[in-house]
C-alpha cells in the first residue's frame, strides 16, 4: 500500500469519526440549551462527511451496488464473527459493563444487518419496496414494521425510527 493510500484509509477513518463525534456533540448542545453551537457542530460533521466521502472515493471504495452489497456483508460478518466476540469476551473479563453491553447490542445486530444484506443481495433487481425500522437503543433493524418491543433491549415500537 502506497503512503497515500495509507493516509486516505487514515483521514477517512478520522472524517468518519469527527462527524459522528460531532452529531453527538450537537446533541448535548441542544439538551443544555445551546441552539448556536448545536447547529455549528451539525454544519461542521456535515462537512466531515464531504471530506470523508471524497477521501472514500479517492480510494475507490465505492463500487457497484452489488460490489457494495458483498464488501458489507464481509465486515458486518467480520465483525460478528470474530470482532465483537473477542471484545465482548475481554470487557466481561475486565468488569466494565456499559462496554459489554454496547458490543453486545452491536453484535447482535451486525448478525440481522449481514442477513438483510444478503437477502439484498438475492433480490437485487427485483425492486421490492418496504420501510425499515431502527431501534435508537441498539441499533436493531427491522424490516416493514417496528416490533410491538425490540427483542434485543426492550424499546417499545414508539422509539423506532423509520426508514423509508
Ligand atoms: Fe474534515
Ligand atoms: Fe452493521
Ligand atoms: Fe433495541
Amino acid at each position: 500500500m502506497s503512503k497515500s493510500e495509507e493516509n486516505l484509509k487514515e483521514a477517512f477513518a478520522g472524517e468518519s469519526q469527527a462527524n459522528r463525534r460531532y452529531l453527538a456533540f450537537a446533541k448535548k448542545a441542544e439538551q443544555e440549551g445551546y441552539k448556536q453551537v448545536a447547529k455549528l457542530f451539525r454544519a461542521a460533521a456535515e462537512a466531515e462527511t464531504v471530506h470523508a466521502h471524497s477521501h472514500l472515493r479517492a480510494l475507490e471504495g465505492v463500487k457497484s451496488t452489488k460490489e457494495n452489497i458483498q464488501a458489507a456483508i464481509s465486515g458486518e460478518t467480520h465483525e460478528f464473527k470474530s470482532m465483537y466476540p473477542e471484545m465482548i469476551a475481554k470487557a466481561k473479563a475486565d468488569g466494565v459493563k456499559q462496554a459489554e453491553v454496547s458490543f453486545d447490542y452491536a453484535n447482535q445486530v451486525e448478525k440481522i444487518h449481514a442477513a438483510l444484506y444478503e437477502k439484498a443481495l438475492a433480490e437485487l433487481g427485483k425492486n421490492k419496496e418496504g420501510d425499515y425500522y431502527v431501534c435508537p437503543i441498539c441499533g436493531n433493524t427491522v424490516e416493514e414494521k417496528a416490533p410491538e418491543k425490540c427483542p434485543i433491549c426492550g424499546a417499545p415500537a414508539s422509539k423506532f425510527i423509520r426508514i423509508s
